[in-house]
């Protein structure tokens, strides 16, 4: 316990990127965590056997039956982190059931925003279900120096979900590190602006959960 899911079926969202490291930023924090591949494509797990000493166990959920086989391994971990799949609405049903915090992941641009207009109503379904579920939409890929225009503030504003006050910015870190099958943590100095970032992203959810 908790689980955290990071869920958007706009593909290319940042999910995977933003579930690996919240993963290492926890088990960093001195937590047992395990990150959950939820997505037939298996993201997740190619990175994880990109390296051999990959520290972060993983499981491959990616039925329909996700909500059911968490609870097989919730009590075993601090922190299990859900890295969602794109489209695969069941899988989302599924996971949203299972979760304390779903974690929505969204570039700054119209055409991203609007396809993330399903999964926001599944998300808001599943909190009148679940009082106790809460949900954050997390701005990714931001560029240094660039505001965010107000139309678009406006139409994230309208989803009527918490947005939180951490971003992730547009960095080749991410990809970088992923490649190697590592973090941000294992490629970047601990004073940097991403491991900052990332850090700050893990602690607003803890808050929020709290
Ligand atoms: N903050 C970032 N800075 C730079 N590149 C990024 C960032 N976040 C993601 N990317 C890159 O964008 C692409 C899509 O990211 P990622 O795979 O994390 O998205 P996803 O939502 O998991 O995609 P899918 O829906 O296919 O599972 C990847 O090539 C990734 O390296
Ligand atoms: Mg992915």
């Amino acid at each position: 316990m908790p689980v955290i899911s990071i869920l958007n079926q706009k593909g290319g969202s940042g999910k995977t990127t933003i579930a690996i490291n919240l993963a290492r930023a926890y088990q960093l924090q001195g937590h047992s965590v395990l990150l959950v591949d939820s997505d037939k494509q298996g993201s997740s797990r190619d990175w994880q056997s990109a390296d051999e000493n990959n520290p972060i166990p993983l499981l491959v959920l990616d039925q329909v039956s996700i909500d059911r086989d968490i609870k097989k391994v919730v009590n075993k971990y601090k922190y299990i982190i859900v890295d969602g799949s794109p489209q695969a609405t069941e899988i989302a049903v599924a996971t949203i059931r299972a979760s304390n915090f779903i974690l929505i992941p969204m570039q700054p641009s119209p055409f991203d925003i609007w396809a993330s207009s399903n999964l926001i109503e599944l998300v808001k379904q599943g909190m009148t279900k679940n009082q106790n579920l809460k949900a954050g939409i997390v701005l990714t890929r931001l560029v240094k120096n660039t505001k965010i225009g107000n139309e678009i503030s406006q139409i994230i504003h309208d989803f009527e979900l918490p947005v939180l006050k951490s971003n992730i910015g547009q960095r080749t870190c991410y990809p970088y590190s992923a490649s190697l099958g590592q973090t941000i943590f294992d490629t970047e100095r601990a004073s940097s602006e991403p491991v900052a970032e990332i850090n700050t992203l893990a602690n607003e959810i803890t808050q929020l959960m709290s």
